[in-house]
């Protein structure tokens, strides 16, 4: 019920996903899954899946960075969001080496230890059983691989943290609603960020998961948060 609603959700706004995603982060968004590819030091041919791929801005990274992969795969249950990153990859010559799976981030379809790398950007906040997600990914990467989750969260300077709330909660939702014409999707926007769990606490369900060596990095005042954490060698 609720995955449905979800899917529906990202469904409806995809046509509008890329534009409204630069204008509500000021491009930022762009800033930040550079930064999720860059702090996980891949191989020079990684075997990477994305989760929750969308409109599949993180593969196009993940090939601008590394041109000749063994393998990348981009996961994600809303069809629209993958016609559209279908196009997107076809446009920059990348349909050939980037491949597209229509599937829930709770049920992957991989065997276990396949994987360099496993990331998902702005995707885990939608999922409500994160502990299963993240067993599900930990299960398919490689001893020694690495998670990335790159997630929206709040800014931690009181300051900084008001005005965001301002912006988030009263503006953002009213431009989502204009440009996309889904009212819920971007009230849904702000809750579910703000239902996230702070980064200890996320931490704390990644080392659940079974995850080792679990960082994080805030970015941008803190509307954004890297973790990384690695699956134990044994
Ligand atoms: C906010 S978008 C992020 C897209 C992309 N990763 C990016 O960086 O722009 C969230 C995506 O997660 C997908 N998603 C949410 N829950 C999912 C699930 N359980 N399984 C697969 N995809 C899911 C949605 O369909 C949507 O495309």
């Amino acid at each position: 019920m609720e995955l449905e609603f979800i899917k529906e959700m990202f469904d409806a706004i995809a046509p509008r996903y890329d534009f409204l995603n630069r204008l509500l982060s000021l491009r930022q968004d762009i800033y930040w899954r550079r930064y999720m590819i860059t702090a996980l030091h891949l191989p020079q041919a990684p075997v990477i899946l994305d989760v929750a791929c969308g409109t599949g801005d993180v593969l196009v990274e993940i090939t601008d960075q590394r041109p000749n992969p063994e393998l990348v795969v981009g996961a994600d249950f809303a069809p629209q969001m993958l016609v559209l990153a279908k196009d997107k990859l076809i446009r920059k010559h990348l349909d050939g080496r980037v491949h597209l799976l229509a599937g829930n981030g709770l049920a992957l379809p991989f065997p276990s230890g396949i994987f360099d790398a496993v990331t998902i950007a702005f995707g885990i906040r939608n999922i409500m059983d994160r502990e299963s997600a993240l067993t599900g990914f930990f299960d398919c990467l490689k001893p020694g691989g690495k998670l990335a989750v790159l997630e929206l969260a709040t800014p931690s300077h009181p300051f900084f943290l008001s005005l965001y709330l301002f912006y988030f909660s009263r503006i953002l939702p009213l431009i989502g609603a204009f440009f996309s014409k889904h009212l819920k999707a971007y009230n849904y926007l702000p809750a579910s960020v703000l239902n996230f769990p702070p980064p200890k606490a996320f931490a704390a369900i990644m080392k659940q998961a079974g995850f080792a060596k679990i960082r994080w990095r805030r970015l941008t005042f803190g509307i954004a948060t890297l973790y990384i954490g690695q699956k134990p060698l044994s």
